[in-house]
């Protein structure tokens, strides 16, 4: 254990780290009881300024606020083939981070916590999950709504927060909690950026600086589309298409533009553009409100 760090209960003004379950769910339902306000950050580790940003937003909630941040790489959300065994898991540096952070309690259970044999229930996403990210990551939001379920479960927050960085996940949770009426509020925080737009996520480090030179080129054909946005989609998307074709090796996936909950384009009013891309083996993806 580190110092300035407890493993058991609650200790207000340090980091208490729990693993199980059983352990975390009375304490966070007593502090509840007790009149604070429980504010989950679902991660799956390796921290960065982005989740400093959710972290700090979390704590500027009105409210006697208790930040809690799960950390959990959750294997149900990567297909086969995908980065599950070399996704970093870098957890002392996490734990400062929250440290630093003013976190009061850290979630970071094994697989065999979330999934014990026997554990085969799922939520489906429903038709929105096999579009966009989820058509080329079959079983992706299944996998990733299962695992924020358990943890609102678990957790029991008032407050939920996430990145609009991963927008469908943050669309595909809000329409999980009103689909299936859970007692909570959901959060999106706007995505954290690099000097030259790039957003930031934990799989850049992936890249090695050839390839992170080139991936500037998302957020730069995002820029692009809704400079053009008063000239409706066609023009949106030519910008964006046209910045992107800038960068040869950068490979798109898709290049979409859909109303703020993911459905077709809006005429008028407010919508997204999203755009996913193979760098090299490492898939990025972002995205930005655009308005009609
Ligand atoms: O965005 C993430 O890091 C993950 O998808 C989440 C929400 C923690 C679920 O595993």
């Amino acid at each position: 254990m580190t110092p300035g760090s407890t493993r058991n209960g609650y200790a207000p003004g340090r980091l208490t780290v729990h693993s199980e379950p059983a352990k975390l769910a009375p304490v966070t339902r007593a502090l509840r009881g007790a009149g604070r306000k429980i504010v989950l950050i679902p991660t799956m580790g390796a921290l960065h300024e982005g989740h400093r940003e959710l972290i700090r937003h979390a704590r500027r909630i009105p409210g006697s606020v208790v930040p809690v941040v799960s950390i959990f790489v959750n294997p149900l959300q990567f297909a086969a083939g995908e980065d599950l065994d070399r996704y970093p898991r870098p957890l002392e540096d996490d734990l400062q981070v929250c440290r630093e952070e003013g976190v009061d309690l850290v979630f970071t259970p094994q697989v065999e916590h979330m999934y014990p044999p026997g554990s085969e229930t799922r939520i489906a996403a429903g038709p929105l999950g096999d579009e966009l990210e989820g058509a080329a990551r079959k079983g992706h939001f299944d996998g990733m709504l299962t695992v924020v379920a358990k943890l609102l479960h678990i957790v029991g927050p008032d407050v939920a927060v996430f990145g609009e960085k991963d927008y469908q996940q943050l669309t595909l949770v809000r329409r999980m909690v009103r689909d299936l009426d859970f007692p909570l509020r959901i959060v999106g925080v706007p995505t954290v950026r690099e000097d030259d737009g790039m957003a930031l996520s934990s799989r850049n480090a992936y890249l090695d600086p050839e390839q992170r030179r080139a991936a500037g080129v998302l957020s730069r054909a995002l820029v692009a589309g809704t400079s053009v946005s008063a000239r409706g989609h066609d023009e949106v998307l030519a910008a964006a298409r046209g910045e992107l074709a800038s960068e040869p090796d950068v490979e798109v996936d898709y290049l979409e533009l859909r109303d703020a909950d993911l459905g077709p384009a809006p005429a008028s009013g407010a919508g997204r553009l999203l755009v996913a891309a193979r760098v090299g083996s490492t898939r990025l993806i972002d995205n930005v409100p655009v308005a009609f």
